[in-house]
């Protein structure tokens, strides 16, 4: 009878063993936490399609923040729904829009807390698309001079890191310039440098009421069936100053992560997005998946892709699960006795 000298079993025979060999782990400082700050006040309407996750005027964005800040989360990537919107995204770079007021109250009242505002133009558009239409697309070198001006505004308002996500060309480049002019050498730009035309999106639409009004996406946004314009889209905004390159979504794209991770030298993050949320909190409530152990493989997942951070709705959840000593790893492990 043929033995084979390997045997791989050996080693996973023991708890303590897999213990000692597991190669990626899960830790609260890789998570971060995105929320939707709403104009008014009392404010707390949850998103239909994303259970748990709610619109929230600023007291309570508040009180979740503080909640996240306590549970160790480092961080919080804010949305604004502002009270009006037009042509051009006024409220986007007003520096008393609703960002801009979330930020300053946020690092009153949570100063620990990271904020990291989103920078982009669709949710403060009335036509919903990221950038300033003409002739009946984004154009994009007369949005880069709105993106800059809302960067600057977060800035000035307090916030500790931006995050743009519009896809536009060169906009790396026009953030770093005016926040370096403007005496914010020191505030780092995570992009978004990564970012496909994806269905995954939907809820999120719903959520930050920022669904394009006519057309799509596609003419700023990446085909899914690219890879090497991946790394040209990352390597354009290394050489112009990123601190930290995004891929967005992330199951879907898990190779594009590794490409990041194998290709550069800076920390990737990951944006395990809304649809990835819904489809857990979905299947979890109909009772088909064992919702937790599906969020913890899904974060380990993106760790062993080479992730270094995760943008993810999980984050309050996962970090509870952590606490509770749920190790990552065991949510691979079979649920035999
Ligand atoms: C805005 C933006 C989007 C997301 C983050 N920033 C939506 C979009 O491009 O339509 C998606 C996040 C999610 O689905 O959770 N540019
Ligand atoms: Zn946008």
């Amino acid at each position: 009878m043929f033995f084979p000298q390997f045997r791989a079993r050996r080693i996973r025979g023991k708890e303590v063993f897999r213990n000692m060999v597991r190669e990626t782990s899960l830790s609260t400082n890789d998570l971060i936490y995105p929320m939707f700050s709403a104009f008014g006040q009392g404010i707390r309407k949850e998103v239909s399609s994303m259970p748990g996750i709610y619109q929230q005027s600023i007291e309570y964005i508040v009180e979740e923040a503080q909640e996240a800040h306590e549970l160790g989360i480092p961080a919080v990537l804010l949305f604004g729904i502002p009270e009006t919107k037009d042509a051009v995204g006024s409220d986007a770079y007003s520096d008393t829009g609703i960002i801009q007021e979330t930020i300053r109250e946020l690092k009153k009242k949570v100063p620990g807390l990271a904020v990291i505002t989103d920078v982009c133009m669709c949710e403060y558009t009335d036509h919903g698309h990221c950038g300033i239409i003409k002739n009946g697309d984004v154009d994009n070198d007369a949005t880069l001079e709105l993106l800059a001006k809302e960067a600057l505004s977060h800035a000035r308002a307090g916030a500790d890191m931006v995050a743009p996500s519009d896809m536009m060309d060169g906009r790396i480049a026009a953030i770093r310039n005016i926040l370096d002019e403007s005496g914010y050498t020191h505030i780092p730009v995570m992009s978004y440098a990564v970012k496909y035309a994806s269905g995954y999106y939907g809820p999120f639409r719903e959520a930050a009421e920022s669904t394009p009004q006519f057309g799509d996406r596609r003419s700023y946004q990446m085909d899914p069936a690219n890879r090497l314009e991946a790394l040209r889209e990352a390597q354009m905004d290394v050489e112009e100053g990123a601190d930290i390159i995004m891929v967005k979504p992330g199951l879907p794209y898990l190779d594009i992560v590794r490409e990041m991770r194998n290709e550069f030298n800076l920390p990737v993050a990951v944006y395990n997005v809304s649809g990835e949320y819904s489809m857990i909190k979905a299947a979890g409530k109909m009772g088909w998946i064992d919702e937790d152990r599906v969020i913890m493989e899904t974060m380990i997942s993106f760790k062993r892709a080479g992730a270094d951070l995760i943008l993810t709705y999980h984050a309050k959840e996962a970090a509870k699960l952590l606490h509770k000593g749920y190790e990552a790893a065991r949510a691979t492990r079979c649920g035999c006795p």
